[in-house]
């Protein structure tokens, strides 16, 4: 395993819309071990290939209860409403309150191919909604009312 580069907000892919996971070939096996190993490095919650240069759709989240890997996730389900504070790797120090949904219930694909279901709350939940943004090339600074961003 190897740790990549996590690419900084200043950086022009982080805008750009990822494309769809096609291959579940020992490369995207080796480029999810990567950035699980860059997000625990880094000590995130969650990591898109994006961030590391690949603009393909898939993530790697850990909230403590191990890691979750999503290829091309889709959001299925939503339901209620959580402002909390938000930050990401590529923006570091910077936070921010975002409004999300409670409740996600998501269908990804993992590292082999298979389409599998997942719910999350509460943080997971925001885990999972703010790795899709990345991957349609949106940073949770989109998603803080106003903008109101501070630094810790
Ligand atoms: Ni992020």
């Amino acid at each position: 395993m190897a740790i990549r580069n996590i690419l900084d907000g200043e950086d022009s892919i982080l805008y750009k819309k990822s494309r769809p996971v096609e291959l579940f070939d020992a490369r995207l096996g080796i480029l999810l071990d990567d950035m699980t190993e860059t997000m625990r490095k880094a000590e995130g919650v969650g990591l898109a290939a994006v961030q590391v240069g690949i603009l393909r759709r898939c993530c790697v989240i850990d909230t403590g209860r191990g890691v979750v890997e999503l290829i091309n996730p889709e959001i299925v389900r939503e339901s209620g409403k959580q402002e909390e504070q938000e930050g990401c790797l590529s923006f570091p120090g910077e936070y921010g309150v975002t409004r999300r949904p409670a409740k996600v219930t998501i269908r990804a694909q993992d590292r082999y191919g298979s389409w599998r279901m997942h719910q999350g709350e509460g943080l997971l939940a925001r885990a999972f909604c703010h790795e899709i943004d990345h991957m349609n090339g949106i940073v949770f600074k989109d998603r803080v009312p106003g903008r109101k961003i501070y630094r810790k």
